[in-house]
């Protein structure tokens, strides 16, 4: 048993009734305090044991266990719950500084995409490639988020389109979870895009993606979420459909990579099937975010695409979403085509600057709102109970990991009880 004794804890309580109480006045910080759930001169008391947390709450108040002379007390300025990056296709290969090349002297990312490139660049790389390769480089990868924080990383399939292809690329996700200090959250993404293959037989992919690679993935347990590209020059709204009832007919809970070029009414279909989350939503409508909200859909949203593709005059539409009431994560999107980073720190800057969201709503939205986006309860909260994923960071206020970016401020990160990564100022006891 330890403590932690932190100037500033950030809890995150995620029943909180702040989400949609924005007012841009003179409450602005406490309102931010209380969404955050901050205690001052905090003790979070670990039991690594049970890799779980045992108390939370002023320090003056701790526990007698833990008040003794040789209680083992590590000292931070801010502690929170370990960050969750909730949408990543980190398993990947190959890069597209090409395209990006391309883009930037006019190409759009979709015409790209309808021409045969894109996304079916990075699937020609990724079916050369083995399994011990894609898990060597994601092992890599996932590390350099693990020193901002982060301490669970969502990543999906999709860039294999083969039933071998995809499963392939899952299991080098679960051999990379058994090398690393951060939970994978593996999920299945089938439908990325159409094959080229298949260009003139849809259906027949479709078939392929229910029929046969869901089964798989399910009966392999190889992932516990399915995902859609539902958009412009990928999947219908009615493929989409069928694809996720049939996840969830084999366990997957649905996800949707939702009106990111135009509006293909991919949040109302979230809505209406009951998504987990409806991700990226540039062009969603109220109408959609109401339906949204009212089916508790999280709306996961990935500014650094708009900043890699050029497209800030279309954001999704963050400050609508909070107040219909709807939670949301804000992820990187880490993939070689639209979002080359994996710095969620910068996502929370980009979050505040581009979606005007505040310093509070911003860390919230990649801890309790990025869990309720996977639908769990045991992280992105310090609470008695709760898994002892905590990131501690040396800096002046928790608002100022909004505002410094583009280098980690983490000076110590707990991954299930244990020390996994500190920086030489941080004194941990070895
Ligand atoms: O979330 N939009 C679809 N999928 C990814 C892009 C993948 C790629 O271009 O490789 C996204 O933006
Ligand atoms: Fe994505």
């Amino acid at each position: 048993m330890y403590v932690i004794r932190a100037r500033q804890a950030l809890t995150m309580p995620k029943d909180s009734d702040e989400l949609s109480t924005f007012d841009a006045g003179e409450g602005l910080q406490s309102r931010d305090d209380r969404l955050v759930g901050l205690i001052e001169d905090c003790a979070i008391v670990v039991d690594e044991d049970d890799e779980s947390i045992r108390w939370v709450g002023p320090f003056a108040d701790r526990p007698k266990e833990v008040r003794g002379d040789d209680a083992r007390v590590f000292e931070t300025d801010v502690a929170m719950p370990g960050w969750i990056d909730c949408h990543t296709h980190a398993v990947f290969a190959g890069e597209r500084s090409e395209e990006f090349m391309l883009r930037n002297a006019g190409r759009e990312y979709v015409e790209i995409l309808e021409a045969g490139g894109g996304i079916l660049n990075t699937v020609d790389a990724l079916r050369q490639t083995s399994t011990q390769d894609l898990k060597t480089d994601l092992v890599r990868r996932v590390y350099q988020s693990v020193r901002q924080g982060i301490t669970t990383l969502e990543v999906k399939s999709g860039y294999g389109l083969t039933t071998t292809d995809e499963l392939k690329s899952l299991k080098a996700v679960a051999a990379a979870q058994e090398d690393i200090p951060c939970e994978l959250v593996p999920c299945f993404l089938g439908a990325h895009a159409i094959p080229r293959k298949y260009r003139h037989d849809r259906k027949a992919y479709v078939d392929l993606v229910c029929d046969e690679m869901i089964p798989k993935v399910a009966e392999q347990n190889l992932a516990g979420y399915c995902d859609v590209f539902c958009d412009r020059g990928a999947f219908t709204t009615e493929e989409a459909e069928r694809i996720l009832t049939t996840g969830e007919e084999y366990g997957l809970i649905p996800r949707i990579h939702a009106d990111e070029i135009t509006d293909a009414g991919a949040a109302m279909l979230a809505a209406k099937i009951g998504a987990a989350s409806a991700d990226h939503l540039e062009h969603s409508s109220d109408e959609a975010i109401e339906a949204m909200a009212e089916a508790k859909v999280v709306g996961v949203l990935m500014p650094a695409v708009n900043l890699f593709l050029g497209t800030t005059s279309e954001l999704a539409p963050a400050r609508k979403l909070l107040n219909a009431g709807c939670e949301v994560a804000l992820a990187t999107d880490f993939n070689p085509g639209s979002a080359m980073t994996q710095d969620l720190g910068t996502i929370l800057m980009l979050g505040c600057t581009l979606y005007k969201l505040t310093p509070g709503e911003a860390l919230r939205s990649i801890t309790a709102g990025a869990a309720k986006a996977l639908r769990r309860d045991d992280i992105g909260e310090l609470r008695a109970g709760a898994r002892a994923d905590i990131a501690c960071f040396g800096v002046p206020h928790y608002r100022y990991l909004t505002y410094h970016f583009g280098q980690s401020h983490a000076e110590a990160v707990i991954y299930r009880g244990n020390f996994v990564y500190w920086t030489e100022e941080a004194d941990v006891e070895e």
